[in-house]
């Protein structure tokens, strides 16, 4: 039996850097291009893992019990390894028959040349190969359930991170998320099993629905220049003591209220509402930058968000900045050519994503 499963890229839209605080909020989207896993049982006793994503690799492994046995270890599959770890601990505590099989996986989340845009492709790669073998395995796991699984298997690889990335790819669509404890998690992780610490509730986790703007179109341009999400993270919390006039505390209050406000004009479909609420995060986020000598906000960046604030759009950059992408809304019946062939001149492409909708509701 083949088993193939995608799982969307993601764009932050609201709630950014707050966010990695336990319960802050964050708005996000699912957007049209992919990870593909693809698992097929193996052909002989050696399985393998093969990925077309930074050029192109593979890894033979090895079953030893419950244990994968890798030889050599790539760090590029690290996500990877770890989604199929935890799956693999869930599938023996349900009493599952582990398997050897080849894992494939594909890419649409990197430019030819193998550049990233920045839509959150270790987090998608995590979720794909999760969603992959819950379903190869028949675990039986509700969507709430798997995401715990991804988090976990995320935050064995990851320093730092919300895990608004990994809910936005679990989920699809646009969703409001607010980021659990992970230093709880971490512990609860070592202190009981799996299956249980699944089942709880996780302090401060939670991941709704929100309905997407109607009369608003959403932009995307990326400014060809990748960032790093976690030394910016870093360089936020490690700046953050604040100076005359600014707390970082004040930046946590402002943002929330500003996504609050943000989810509560988005489900009255209150267009000036969302585009202020655009206007006020990007203020916060400048200022978060400015106080702690990080550049969030690019010159490219800026200038992106300028020119599509001069053409009646509302727009900030969209996740940690520093490069990537920066979004826009702005009105469906707005002319954006002029626009697009101002952001043409400045090198900004703009990319063409939709929102992913879901597929199927639990
Ligand atoms: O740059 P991205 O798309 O990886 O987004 C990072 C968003 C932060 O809030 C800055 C970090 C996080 O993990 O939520
Ligand atoms: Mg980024």
């Amino acid at each position: 039996m083949i088993t193939e499963v995608r799982a969307p890229g993601k764009l932050y839209i609201a709630g950014e850097y707050a966010v990695v605080e336990t319960g802050y909020p964050a708005v996000l989207i699912a957007v049209d291009r992919y990870i593909t896993v693809r698992v097929s049982p193996a052909a002989s006793d050696t399985g393998h893992i093969t990925t077309d994503q930074n050029a192109g690799s593979r890894l033979e492994w090895y079953r030893q019990g419950s244990d994968m046995l890798i030889e050599p270890d790539r760090d590029q599959f690290s996500f990877v390894l770890a989604a199929v770890r935890v799956v693999e601990e869930a599938a023996v505590a349900l009493g599952v028959e582990l398997q050897v099989y080849d894992l494939d996986i594909t890419s649409e989340l990197d430019d030819d040349s193998g550049r990233k845009f920045g839509l959150g492709s270790s987090a998608a790669v995590t979720v794909a190969t999760v969603r992959a073998l819950c379903t190869h395995y028949q675990l039986g796991l509700d969507r709430m359930a798997q995401l715990k699984l991804a988090l976990l298997a995320s935050i064995g690889v990851q320093r730092s991170g919300s895990g608004g990335d990994v809910a936005a790819s679990m989920f699809g669509g646009w969703i409001a998320y607010t980021s659990f404890d992970r230093d709880w998690a971490r512990e609860q992780r070592e202190q009981r099993p799996l299956m249980d610490l699944v089942a709880a509730d996780w302090p401060g986790l939670s991941v709704r629905r929100v309905v997407p703007p109607d009369h608003l179109r959403l932009l995307v341009g990326w400014t060809g220049s990748p960032a790093s999400t976690s030394r910016l993270v870093d360089d936020v919390q490690s700046n953050k003591s604040g100076d005359a006039g600014w707390t970082y505390a004040g930046f946590l209050d402002g943002s929330r209220s500003c996504v609050e406000a943000f989810v509560a004009a988005l489900d009255h479909e209150d267009t000036d509402g969302i585009m202020a609420a655009i206007r006020r995060n990007r203020e916060l986020l400048h200022g978060l930058g400015e106080h702690t000598g990080t550049t969030i906000e690019t010159p490219q960046l800026r200038r992106l968000i300028e020119t599509a604030e001069a053409h009646g759009g509302a727009a900030k950059t969209s996740g940690a900045g520093g490069g990537d992408c920066g979004i826009v809304l702005i009105s469906e019946d707005a002319r954006i050519d002029d626009l697009l062939a101002v952001w043409e001149r400045a090198d900004i492409r703009v990319l063409n994503l939709h929102e992913h909708r879901p597929d199927g509701e639990d």
